[in-house]
């Protein structure tokens, strides 16, 4: 079976010119891109890319991929993004973040030109909220915070990995809510917002502007209308 998220990553990277500066997601799919991508370079099909990361994940791979990296602020703005989502509606409206990379994701990509999404099929969905929204938190404010949104029906969960609360890139934790079924995911990201201590949530509205999806039946493209 052809895997997907190598068909989508390719597809991807026939949108890369020499000499463009990428923005790089992180994920499973992103990091396929990330692959196809160092072999590129590593082969001559593609020379003079200039690249930032979304993640130090991504950074790691990257680097070991022999694909040029430097800070946001030496290649911004950026020709073209390139990421993964858990969730994308007909409206390219995204649920990002169960990487735990949001933040700088969204830094990112909002820094970008175009930025196209890659995934396979399974992350269409007609309602976005199918599963959690992550929700990025500073430190201090994480218990008020997790009290509030109970309070507000979101039933948060604090990320955890090897059993400790997951610290992200940016130093913060991640609050993973479920949007109730009767509600808009982007009234309750701004409720969600009105806290102090909310620094930003996994709804992307506006940022993707093409998305590659990869099914049974070969590639399909949306294009933000
Ligand atoms: C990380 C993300 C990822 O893009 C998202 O979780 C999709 O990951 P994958 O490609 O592994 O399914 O938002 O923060």
């Amino acid at each position: 079976m052809t895997n997907r998220k190598v068909e989508a990553a390719r597809a991807a990277l026939q949108e890369v010119r020499s000499g463009m500066r990428l923005g790089l997601g992180t994920g499973s799919t992103a990091a396929e891109f990330v692959k196809l991508l160092g072999d590129a370079l590593r082969d001559g099909t593609l020379r003079d890319i200039r690249c930032t990361c979304t993640s130090e994940q991504t950074e790691a791979q990257a680097r070991e991929a022999g694909v040029p990296t430097f800070a946001l602020y030496e290649v911004a703005p950026l020709d073209l993004a390139v990421d993964g989502a858990d969730e994308i509606d007909r409206n390219l409206r995204l649920i990002k973040g169960r990487g735990g990379a949001l933040l700088r994701e969204k830094i990112v990509e909002q820094q970008a030109l175009r930025f196209i999404v890659i995934a396979d099929d399974s992350k269409i969905v007609e309602r976005l909220g199918v599963g959690v929204l992550p929700v990025e938190v500073t430190p201090f404010a994480r218990e008020v915070l997790e009290r509030r949104f109970a309070e507000m029906g979101l039933a948060p969960v604090l990320r955890l990995r090897d059993g400790k609360p997951r610290v992200t890139d940016e130093g913060h934790l991640i609050l993973d809510v479920r949007v109730p079924e009767n509600v808009d995911v982007a009234d309750c990201v701004a409720r969600m917002r009105e806290h102090a201590g909310v620094v930003d949530t996994g709804f992307f509205p506006t940022e993707a502007t093409e998305a590659i999806i990869a099914g049974d039946d070969g590639i399909r493209r949306m294009t933000r209308g």
